[in-house]
């Protein structure tokens, strides 16, 4: 690797300038990392809700490296070893009855709505406000935020968005055209937006008598992340159709979809070269095995948070954290990151804390502090 010095400008030369950043991280332990200068980070962004475990938790890296001496890929072509073992595992976690992996959230949310388009027959489907679904073409068309979006219209799909939080609205935008309504359960880059339970059930019913398939994105909210597997099951609401990514592998890239009986792609109806690999499997059947142990423990963690800073008003569900902090949400990002805390600024000026599923009361409690101290 490039080290040091001169990676911000080989970067300049040589790299798309689609990011704005200033830190290379290099090494991460725990819930910790340490820059290419040396300098130690707490990680309260985990790579936006991703290093699940902690970075290169020792269950994790182990199963990755094990596995990659025995076989990294096959092709698809061929039973795919841990493939099979993990869908059993994460429909088991989650009340559906079969999966399909990708390599990202994108990519999972464009399985699902190509997966509800071929199945209900139908073309159109409704999407919120403020939602983020991915900057693939197809999964950018159900994408709100028209800064992305915009630029890359028409994307050749017919798509409306209604309000979230709006049943109402809903009920008008949903007919029996309508293949799917595709939701967040906490709008994640939207800046940790929380709508009432009773919102699910509301599009359960909407769904139920118009036959269209409710699509719950669980890229950012899955795999333990509010406290329970699925933060949809904090409402006790079952959806269609739930779509996995991030956190699902600890970092390594994977994505996932899970349906409801009688619902999946038939022979041929959908494939990816790379997606459900022997590499991406065995991290991701490290990682549940991690999670399982700690998943009792993540909503306690989140009421630290939320005591610690109650000042600010914050919305918590489990580790996943947001505050309206206004204009100043970049500079107290960049401040916070002076004084070794990494924290993350989602849309409209509000703070986000996705730290590791892992991260130790003490850790909580310094994150905490230093935030107190450059919010006032
Ligand atoms: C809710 C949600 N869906 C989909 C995606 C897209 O995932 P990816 O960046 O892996 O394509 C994201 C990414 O932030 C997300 O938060």
């Amino acid at each position: 690797m490039q080290q040091h010095n001169d990676y911000r400008a080989l970067e300049a030369r040589y790299y798309m300038p689609a990011f704005s950043r200033d830190i290379m991280i290099v090494r991460g332990k725990g819930s910790r990392v340490w820059d290419a200068e040396g300098k130690e980070y707490l990680d309260c962004v985990a790579g936006i809700a991703v290093c699940s475990t902690g970075h290169c938790h020792p269950a994790v890296t182990k199963a990755i490296c094990e596995q990659a001496k025995r076989l990294i890929h096959c092709s698809n072509l061929y039973y795919v070893p841990g493939q099979a073992e993990l869908a059993q595992k994460l429909v088991e976690r989650t009340e559906m009855a079969k999966a399909f992996f990708s390599n990202s959230g994108a990519e999972a949310s464009d399985g699902a709505l190509k997966l509800a388009r071929v199945r209900t027959g139908r073309k159109k489907f409704v999407a919120f406000t403020h939602g983020f679904h991915g900057r693939t073409i197809g999964s950018l068309a159900v994408t709100h935020k028209p800064g992305i979006r915009e630029p890359f219209e028409p994307l050749g799909m017919a798509r409306t968005f209604v309000e979230y939080g709006d049943a109402e609205g809903l009920r008008k935008a949903v007919d029996s055209d309508t293949a799917g309504v595709i939701v967040e359960p906490i709008q994640g880059e939207a800046g940790v937006i929380i709508p009432p339970d009773s919102f699910f059930g509301d599009i359960r019913e909407i769904c139920d008598r118009t036959g269209a398939l409710m699509i719950v994105d669980e890229v950012q909210t899955g795999m333990g992340r509010t406290g329970k597997w699925l933060a949809i099951q904090h409402t006790g609401v079952i959806p269609d159709i739930i779509t996995l990514a991030k956190g699902i592998a600890s970092g390594f890239p994977m994505g996932a979809l899970l349906a409801r009986e009688g619902l999946e792609f038939k022979k041929s109806e959908h494939g990816s070269t790379f997606a459900g690999g022997p590499l991406a499997c065995a991290a991701a059947l490290a990682t549940l095995q991690v999670i399982e142990e700690i998943l009792p423990s993540i909503s306690g963690k989140g009421e630290r948070f939320r005591t610690n800073l109650s000042k600010y008003n914050p919305r918590v569900r489990g580790l996943m954290i947001g505050m309206t902090v206004g204009d100043r949400c970049g500079a107290v990002q960049k401040q916070c990151a002076e004084r070794g805390l990494l924290v993350n600024c989602a849309a409209d000026g509000n703070l986000r804390l996705v730290p590791p599923l892992i991260i130790s009361d003490e850790e909580i409690d310094q994150a905490c502090t230093i935030i107190r101290e450059e919010l006032g």
